[in-house]
């Protein structure tokens, strides 16, 4: 393989590819993991009814090409020095294809709240204790399995012509390289797998009614998997035969990105959804189910997660509906409206001014495992503005992030770090909510670029530029900032989670009865 060689050093080029859910992002990263040249591609959403949500395979395919053809030329390297390339993606969603690998419908995604019914199925197939027992998680929307079991129970004639079903990335994998194949993080949110042990579970898949063979063959994360072939090296600019490595879902991806893949070290991310990511060497289950628990991209370890469903999604919408103003003159100003929006909720004090924000807008899982629950301003007053709500919706996030913490202390994880990332990291003002709301020291690491930075280190690993994950890490990842919590502001954030957890379980009925109202038509 031709290295570029520069002042006498050889230098290999990783690519990371992040398919999330607003957007595609693919970045070109040095050994050292300096970021090269990056580009981002944006896609819909589609929500055809309440709490549905699905996206078109083909955008995804559109903008992996797009992304990839713009950092190779914006970079100006030859592709044949990009060793390996490694896929992140958003995890869960049911990509269904037929005898002759075509698209059989729009992804039903991550976000998806339409299969409470097929999680009570499920629950009931394979017995409770024993779904825990092996898929280390309990039925649940969000994960995949239910999303099939869906298709198969409400589109039957979809379902019959179903041969192959495959991860968002794991279809990206597969027209780069022809191969059907997933690796142990992602494929542990399918819920058809034997978590402690690594593997498919023979007894959840045939007790669903499902094949093994319609499942790609399964990976450790930094494995190579398949090499780019003739034809998606012309369409994307790759070198023909460049090694496509296993990668790792969204979250295990970002927390490689992190460096959390020691014991201690873990990590708070606000992207779309909220998530909590702490490392295991060992399996570690809450018996309630109220955070994940899957295989680590490091092999032989697995990952404990809390993950709450709208944490940048509840700023963003409400960036969307009621900051228009802000997004103008932002636009003016050539700078992110979100800036413009820390400053407005910087200047209300710690508490919101009485208002508390429940971040439900796409029902909750951790803690509660609700797809019902939905969003709520409350405490409103005539004297409240804008910012008092947006301070709140801050917040609200940050609160819903420490209910996850608090799970996974009393699972008696080790936490002497909290790392801050996602899009939510950047902003100083809520990662100072977070240290004061946690009680802990917040950190932030020398790169943003979490699940693509991550999976192209996985990519380093599968083509020997490093020797193992925790290497890769140690070689690229510093902390550059720390925040220590106030503790005045802490007393005050702990009165009001108190409030925040009993709205929760004063609505829990309310939330029941407006959704069968909804479904209703
Ligand atoms: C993780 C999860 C989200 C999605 C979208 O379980 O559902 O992280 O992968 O980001």
């Amino acid at each position: 393989m031709r290295i570029n060689i520069v002042g006498g050093v050889e230098l290999a080029y990783l690519l990371g590819i992040d398919i999330g859910t607003s957007g595609t992002k693919t970045v070109l990263f040095d050994e050292k993991g300096n970021s090269i040249a990056s580009s981002l591609r944006e896609y819909p959403l589609y929500q055809p009814k309440n709490g549905w949500a699905e996206q078109d395979p083909e955008d995804w395919w559109n903008a992996v090409c797009g992304t990839i053809n713009d950092v190779i030329s914006k970079s100006g390297i030859n592709s044949a020095d990009i060793k390996g390339v490694g896929l992140s993606g958003q995890m869960h969603g049911a990509v269904l294809l037929d005898k002759e690998h075509k698209v059989l419908r729009k992804a039903i995604i991550w976000c998806d709240q339409r299969s409470s019914a097929e999680c009570d199925e499920i629950t009931n197939t394979i017995g409770k204790e024993r779904l825990i027992e092996i898929t280390a998680n309990p039925a649940l929307t969000g994960f995949t399995a239910s999303k099939i079991l869906w298709v198969k129970n409400n589109e039957p004639e979809i379902f019959d012509k179903v041969e192959k079903i495959l991860l968002p990335k794991d279809y990206i994998r597969f027209r780069l390289t022809g191969e059907f194949a997933t690796e142990v993080s992602d494929a542990s949110g399918m819920q058809l797998m034997d978590i402690p042990k690594r593997c498919w579970s023979d007894e959840v898949i045939s007790k669903l009614g499902l094949r093994k063979s319609m499942l790609g063959e399964l990976y450790e994360s930094y494995e190579v998997t398949g090499k780019v072939h003739k034809q998606a090296a012309e369409l994307t600019g790759l070198k023909e035969g460049t090694p496509v490595v296993g990668g790792a879902g969204d979250q295990a991806a970002g927390a490689v990105g992190n460096g959390i893949v020691r014991a201690g070290i873990v990590s708070s991310t606000i992207g779309t959804s909220g998530v909590v990511f702490a490392f295991s060497e060992n399996v570690s289950i809450d018996p309630k189910g109220r955070v994940h628990t899957f295989c680590h991209a490091v092999p032989n370890t697995w990952h404990i997660m809390g993950v709450t469903q709208a944490a940048g999604l509840s700023l963003k919408w409400f960036r969307d509906n009621l900051c228009k103003d802000e997004m103008a003159t932002a636009d003016l100003m050539k700078i992110d409206p979100y800036i413009l929006m820390d400053q407005a909720a910087e200047k209300v004090p710690v508490g919101a001014n009485g208002i508390v924000y429940l971040p439900y807008l796409m029902g909750e899982r951790t803690p509660h495992l609700d797809p019902d629950a939905r969003g709520v301003f409350f405490g409103l007053s005539a004297k409240h503005e804008k910012q008092d709500l947006l301070r709140a919706v801050m917040e609200g996030v940050v609160y819903s992030l420490k209910d996850c913490f608090e799970i996974i202390k009393e699972m008696g994880v080790d936490v002497k770090e909290v790392r801050a990332s996602g899009g939510g990291g950047k902003s100083k003002l809520w990662r100072q909510m977070q240290s004061d709301v946690f009680g802990t020291e917040i950190t932030t690491i020398n790169s943003s670029e979490g699940p693509a930075l991550g999976v192209a280190l996985l990519a380093g690993v599968g083509t020997g530029v490093y020797s193992s994950v925790p290497e890769a890490c140690d070689a690229v990842i510093k902390v550059v900032t720390r925040q220590n919590p106030d503790m005045n502001a802490n007393a005050k954030y702990q009165k009001v989670y108190g409030i925040y957890k009993q709205l929760y379980k004063s609505l829990i009925n309310d939330y029941k009865e407006l959704s069968k109202i909804l479904n209703e038509n």
